[in-house]
């Protein structure tokens, strides 16, 4: 038994996991292996498409798909579906809530060091326009020095924007210390859940933030090409999406249109509906398997792998954090990671690279050019860590 889970538990949430069978998957920061739950849903919704029509199919689904917010408002702590808008990825989801803060010129936006790249170059976007970008250092474990936020904050900081976690490390940024700052200086806090969602309990409450973006395919284990978007009801109105559509605002009059009240106004109306009920079911699925044993198994199992890499002479392991999830970072020395992966991969075990470009600041200021990332999950075991670490302890002979 590790952390809240029999052995049999693990064996049937494995069981219920198709890929399990055929993979050793630790690219569950990349895109999870779904439970055939999820499969299910989204098949038999394109099937029922096919018989009937997509918009016949959408109009019996409506509930469902009501259902969809209302459960994805739920999973992050919000108070109901009219908070949450539904896109096709983490990245755009963010973007339309930080296009949409009002900043003028001679603005702050603060920031980590951790920031993954789509929106760190969406802060330079607006940075254009005579806002300013400033990044808070980290403290000595690497995460964001609260301190120093504390600090740097004057009447010009319009904004606070943080990755939760990065994209190439297992480090838990202090949200809800960033949260309580924010609040407590009455600065917007715009949440890159995008590596949290699924994997740790989240609330939005606690969080202190006033929107959060997440996705559906990485530790929410839904389908692909689907993103969300929470945005603190009291917050929605005094937001004005930068782009517009018939589904955010309704034409009234020849040369006027009345942008809608809930956090459908961030959206566009055509979407893939088998996907997003998908989502639905990935969510349920989540919350039945319970966010804190995921919360604790991921730890656990993370830590475990860790320390077993370490324990492989040349493997250097590079994570960051007081608090460390899920996603585990690695180079082998003398051995590039993508021939680690393309190894690994051969052994039928997924990894991926994280290159420098995809969090700059950070793989910079460390030296790194490329990292190995392995990130677990609730349905990987011990015997997956030691083939895993069995097949670079190989590579690093
Ligand atoms: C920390 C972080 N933020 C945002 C994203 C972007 O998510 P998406 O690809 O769904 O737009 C990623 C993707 O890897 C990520 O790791």
């Amino acid at each position: 038994m590790t952390v809240g889970f029999t052995d049999d538990e693990i064996r049937r949430l494995r069981a219920e996991t198709p890929g399990c069978a055929d993979v050793t998957h630790f690219n569950n920061a990349g895109s999870s292996l779904p439970p055939s739950a999820v499969l299910d849903t989204h098949l038999e919704y394109l099937r029922r498409e096919a018989r009937i029509g997509g918009y016949e199919a959408q109009e019996e689904a409506q509930a469902r798909l009501d259902g969809v917010y209302a459960a994805a408002a739920e999973l992050v702590g919000g108070r109901g579906a009219d908070e949450v808008a539904l896109f096709e990825n983490a990245t755009r989801a963010f973007d339309m809530a930080l296009y949409a803060v009002p900043l003028e010129a001679g603005d702050v936006i603060l920031t980590s060091t951790a920031e993954y790249h789509s929106m760190f170059v969406t802060y330079l976007h607006r940075a254009r326009r005579g806002v300013r970008v400033e990044v808070v250092p980290p403290d000595a474990t690497g995460q964001l020095d609260v301190g120093a936020l504390r600090k740097r904050l004057d009447d010009r900081v319009r904004l606070i924007a943080m990755a939760h976690m990065p994209t190439n490390g297992g480090l838990v940024q202090p949200a809800e210390a960033v949260g309580e700052v924010a609040r407590e200086a009455g600065v917007f806090f715009l949440l890159d859940a995008t590596q949290t969602v699924g994997q740790m309990p989240l609330d939005v409450r606690r969080l202190g933030c006033h929107a959060l973006a997440g996705t559906s395919r990485k530790y929410l284990r839904g389908p692909r090409g689907v993103g969300f978007l929470w945005v603190a009801r009291e917050w929605i109105e005094r937001l004005e999406p930068p782009l517009m559509e018939g589904h955010a605002a309704e034409w009234v009059e020849p040369d006027r249109y009345v942008i809608r009240p809930d956090a459908k106004r961030f959206e566009v109306w055509e979407s893939n509906v088998g996907a997003r009920l998908g989502f639905g079911t990935a969510i349920a699925y989540a919350r039945t398997v319970g966010l804190e044993r995921i919360w604790a198994r991921v730890r656990a199992l993370a830590e475990t792998l860790r320390a077993r890499l370490t324990s492989v002479p040349g493997v250097a392991v590079h994570d960051l954090g007081a608090v460390r999830g899920g996603i585990v970072s690695f180079t082998v020395r003398d051995v590039d990671p993508l021939r680690v992966k393309a190894a690994l991969r051969a052994a039928r075990i997924n990894v991926t690279i994280s290159p420098a470009r995809g969090t700059l600041l950070d793989m910079r200021a460390r030296g790194l050019s490329e990292v190995v990332r392995a990130s677990v999950h609730y349905y990987n075991t011990h015997d997956e860590i030691e083939r895993l670490v069995s097949e670079v302890a190989r590579l690093a002979r």
